[in-house]
């Protein structure tokens, strides 16, 4: 069995007095890839947010590769972490290419200066099926769909081999969401990268997760391979999810 890469150990997080994670656990092997599914205000960008340490638990323990976050360096935890956060985010103010080059220039690289800069971005860019002379442009200039696609390439630029994904698919057309999803399947099938993917859309959770973690109000009530949540579902929540996909044909 492969080592988990994800922990988290009887977490629980609340914001103010209310509490959002409880007793929450839950271990992910690498390569896997999760989507998370869930009620809006069920936990799933706490959850992630506590696994690159930009919050952490009031009690329990989140572990990365074996490592505690709370005594993890946070800028060393998060190169190795790409982020993707729900409605994409990118930096206004800096060209696509800039936005890419972000976090892998935080550690003053010179890979990632002038010229190398400008080959690593447009690799990226082609990556997420951009043309590289999109670089120059500023997010206000592209489509939410090239948006979400920088955003990914942005995800990508340090090499993590962890990918968290907030609802990266969110506000684009039905085709360009498929198209996407596929590219990321393609990502993960190449790189073998452990991808925490979270989605309201039960039909991409059962495409692309290799394992759905299904929360309800801060629990984690099905964590299993999409056939399984399809064919037995844990709770009548999840049956009701995956009851107008009967005919779907999920990942295997
Ligand atoms: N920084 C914060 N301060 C106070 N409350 C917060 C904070 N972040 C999240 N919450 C609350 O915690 C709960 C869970 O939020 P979270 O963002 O994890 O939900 P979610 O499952 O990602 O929902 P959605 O599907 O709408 O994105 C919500 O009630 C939210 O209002
Ligand atoms: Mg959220």
């Amino acid at each position: 069995m492969a080592e988990p890469v994800i922990q988290f150990d009887r977490v629980c997080k609340s914001f103010d007095s209310h509490s959002v994670l409880r007793d929450f656990s839950l271990s992910v092997e690498g390569g896997t890839f999760l989507t998370v599914i869930g009620r809006s205000g069920c936990g799933k960008t706490t959850a992630l947010r506590l696994v690159n340490g930009l919050i952490s638990a009031d009690a329990g323990r989140v572990l990365v590769k074996g490592q505690d976050v709370a005594d993890a360096d946070p800028v060393a935890l998060r190169r190795g972490i790409g982020y993707t956060i729900q409605n994409v985010g990118l930096f206004p103010h800096m060209t696509v290419e800039k936005n890419i080059a972000y976090v892998p220039s935080l550690s003053k690289s010179p890979l990632w200066k002038g010229d190398e800069r400008r080959r690593r971005a447009a690799e990226l860019l082609e990556t997420v099926g951009l043309e590289p002379g999109l670089a120059g442009r500023y997010p206000r200039e592209l489509s939410g769909g090239q948006r979400q696609r920088v955003g990914i390439a942005r995800a990508l630029a340090a090499q993590p081999d962890i990918l968290l994904m907030d609802e990266p698919f969110g506000a684009v057309d039905e085709i360009t969401r498929r198209q996407l999803q596929d590219e990321i399947l393609r990502l993960h099938q190449e790189r073998g990268i452990t991808i925490l993917f979270v989605t309201h859309d039960i039909e991409e959770a059962l495409k692309l997760g290799t394992r759905v973690l299904v929360m309800e109000e801060g629990r984690a009530t099905q964590f299993d391979p999409p056939g399984a949540v399809m064919s037995s579902p844990a709770t009548p929540f999840v049956a009701q999810l995956v009851r107008r996909s009967r005919d779907f044909s999920p990942r295997q």
